[in-house]
């Protein structure tokens, strides 16, 4: 594999992974992945940035084989997935010493076993010269670790920010596309980031602060057009929500047919829906839903005296990502029993969101459920409009 020049003896290594199919064991990834390192040569110093996931070894070292010498490795996130090579190219180059912050330092010592003595640690806003080129290293915190931080590359005005702005996708095409990346992207947002809404907008001014020709994050593409990931960011971390999101599952029709007459009312009241159906459902998807979602809506038989697992994994997730929704509403049926509500209210208790409403219905919908689910519909509508 040959490293690709992006700038003046800048080079982009980057590491597909096609046949991924989950991350974190639990988000698929319809496009894969890929796990991005840089080498920038200086010429009193040549420095890599980042790795690659461990699975990949044999691609990495390829990639860097006929490099001579690298003289410090930047870590800028200690998740195995972008540092779990450094001790082979510690091993490589015996001479190296890694350059991260002290949090990261400690997360590598535990999760890695590097050595006390192998690291070089900075500061924010500290300034490295390797010779015709200068590094600035500027904390991102929380995104999406305590650790995670960016460098910026002064003379050529590249922002090397690791997990932040990164997108699910394997591909060798270089640059970005809007058309091409905003799915991966947000799908990467939505598990990765969206916990952590609130630290991205501080995150995002600072990096606006600096003169940006180009973003280098270490998953998918890289953005020339620096532009759209951030204004892609900013959408989905402080813009306005409107969509209604439903998530369901039925077993013998009767959630579905709640389901069915909540989206009728809802198309009359002229609100925007998203109806995933968890039987099958692509949790990235779910998760993106929840971007957007400014009410969740879950719809769930009764199974065992409770929700049916598949609507327990959604609240779960639900909760989990801390999805900015602001309403939320339960919808079930049950044959004779049970504490579904308590045990999914329960379940989302962390959420800030407002249960503005919950209709149980026993066995199969009457015209006194619909009337319960029209009215649940005209409350929707109204904190939607
Ligand atoms: Fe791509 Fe948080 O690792």
């Amino acid at each position: 594999m040959k490293m690709v020049e992006i700038a003046n003896g800048v080079y982009s290594i980057r590491v597909n992974h096609y046949n991924r199919k989950l991350f974190d064991s639990l988000i698929p990834l319809p496009q894969g992945t890929s796990y991005n390192s840089y080498f920038i040569k200086g010429s009193k110093y040549n420095v890599l940035i980042d790795t690659a996931d461990p699975e990949k070894k044999d691609v990495f070292e390829d990639y860097i084989k006929n490099i001579e010498r690298i003289d410090f490795v930047i870590s800028h996130h200690g998740e195995q997935d972008h540092s779990g090579l450094i001790p082979f190219v510690l091993e490589k180059y015996p001479y190296a010493k890694v350059i991260t912050n002290e949090k990261c330092a400690d997360l590598l010592k535990t999760h890695l076993h590097i050595s006390h003595e192998k690291f070089q640690i900075i500061k924010d806003g500290e300034r490295f010269d390797i010779g015709g080129k200068t590094l600035e290293f500027v904390f991102i915190p929380w995104v999406h670790w305590p650790e995670t931080f960016a460098t910026y590359l002064i003379e050529d005005k590249i922002l090397f920010t690791c997990d932040f702005l990164g997108s699910h996708i394997a591909t060798d095409e270089l640059y970005s596309r809007k058309e091409i990346v905003y799915e991966p992207m947000k799908r990467y947002y939505a598990e990765i980031m969206m916990p952590f809404s609130n630290f991205i907008k501080t995150n995002l001014e600072k990096i606006e602060k600096y003169d940006l020709k180009m973003i280098c994050p270490s998953h998918g593409m890289i953005h020339n057009d620096v532009r759209f990931p951030l204004e892609c960011y900013r959408e989905w971390s402080t813009g306005e929500m409107k969509n209604v999101l439903i998530l369901y599952v039925s077993m013998h029709n009767s959630t579905y047919m709640m389901v069915d007459r909540l989206i009728t009312k809802l198309n009359d009241c002229d609100v925007k829906i998203e109806k995933i159906n968890l039987e099958d459902a692509d949790l990235g998807r779910v998760a993106m839903g929840l971007v957007d979602a400014k009410t969740v809506v879950i719809a769930t038989p009764t199974v065992i005296a409770g929700p049916h697992p598949k609507a327990v994994y959604a609240a779960y997730l639900f909760a989990a990502l801390r999805a900015r929704t602001k309403y939320l509403a339960v919808m079930y049926s049950y044959a004779w029993g049970g504490k579904t509500l308590d045990i999914l209210a329960n379940m989302v208790s962390s959420s800030k969101a407002e249960l503005i409403g919950n209709v149980a219905v026993k066995g199969m919908p009457d015209d006194a459920s619909y009337a319960m689910i029209d009215e649940l519909a005209k409350k929707i509508s109204e904190k939607n409009s």
